[in-house]
């Protein structure tokens, strides 16, 4: 990343010493006249390689996540690590009305400037919807789709939009098409990919609005079991979450509409739009019938 880009995500002018070197205004002031990236599932995976790409690029984070003990310990390492970064944090359950409200106040009260947000939690339960119940159902399509777009109007509020500002949405290569025993987590992030669609174009020259759209990322242990369990198909749409992330930073930076990532996955893309529909479903089916993921057994 060029020096530009480190100034964007400081939000401020690059300065040169006395010494000849070049530093950045503001670096160790905490907030003073930076903007932020508020990163939702921050303490997770893929949210965690995020932080560290951000934070390597010097760009003020403020952290979410429901576990506040995890939070203080990330922005202890981050401060370990990159001193001179400002970090905040406050914890939030997505799923919940009040919460969402609370941490906008807390961004509020500490004057927390906005300049993108990283919208990264999500939860991918997985297996045949007659097994979901109320508790599930609710569960997952509020932190997929009804937390990303309460964010993102939160996040609209108070952030200037002057063509810098960045609203990045993890989606999934799920939403390409729908898909049997995965059908709750592909429809939300189709949902998610929808909205995103609609309101980059009702921000355009305002803001950039990028729903990036992995394989699978091997995170948690279930789900590099569930990628093993996918065979061919799934270890080569699998990507690295740092690999991930920097495709979306890059993605969002250039405004894309929607970003899917790694050659094999636009190759997924490309035959399975070709594919008639019962044919698409079937394969589906089948492949993904004998793995199942449950969040709430993670607990
Ligand atoms: N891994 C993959 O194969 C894959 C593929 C495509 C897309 N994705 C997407 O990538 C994103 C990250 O996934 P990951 O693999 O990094 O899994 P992960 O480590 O389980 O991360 C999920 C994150 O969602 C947050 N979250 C869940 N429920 C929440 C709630 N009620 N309130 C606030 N935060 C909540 C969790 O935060 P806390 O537990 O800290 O509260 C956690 O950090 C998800 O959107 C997922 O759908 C993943």
């Amino acid at each position: 990343m060029g020096a530009a880009d480190r100034q964007k995500d400081m939000g401020t002018q690059e300065t040169t010493g006395a010494d000849g070197a070049t530093n950045m205004e503001n670096a160790g002031a905490e907030g003073a006249g930076a903007r932020f990236t508020l990163i939702t599932g921050a303490c997770g995976g893929l949210g965690g390689a995020f932080v560290e790409l951000l934070a390597e690029r010097g760009a003020p984070l403020f952290l979410t996540g429901r576990s506040r003990e995890r939070l203080e310990l990330l922005a202890q390492k981050l401060h370990e690590k990159y001193p001179e970064l400002p970090v905040k944090t406050c914890a939030c359950d997505l799923t919940d009305r009040e919460s969402r409200a609370a941490l906008f106040s807390y961004a509020d009260g500490e004057k927390i400037a906005l300049r993108r947000l990283v919208y990264v939690a999500g939860v991918d339960t997985q297996m045949a919807f007659e097994r979901y119940d109320e508790e599930r159902l609710v569960f997952q399509t509020r932190v997929n789709l009804e937390g990303a777009v309460s964010l993102i109007n939160g996040f609209l509020r108070r952030a200037p939009l002057d063509g810098d500002t960045e609203i990045l949405c993890v989606g999934s290569m799920s939403a390409i098409t729908p898909m049997p025993y995965f059908a709750l987590y592909s429809a939300t992030k189709k949902g998610l990919e929808q909205f995103c669609g609609g309101l980059r174009s009702e921000l355009k020259g305002r803001a950039k609005v990028t729903c990036v759209m992995p394989g699978g990322i091997p995170t948690r242990d279930d789900i590099k079991e569930n990628i093993k369990a996918h065979g061919f198909w799934g270890r080569v749409s699998a990507k690295s979450p740092r690999a991930v992330a920097e495709a979306s930073l890059k993605a969002v930076r250039r405004n894309k509409r929607r970003k899917i990532v790694g050659f094999w996955n636009k190759v997924i893309h490309f035959f399975s739009s070709l594919a008639p529909m019962p044919l698409r479903l079937k394969v589906i089916a089948k492949m993904w019938k004998g793995t199942e993921k449950d969040h709430f057994s993670e607990k």
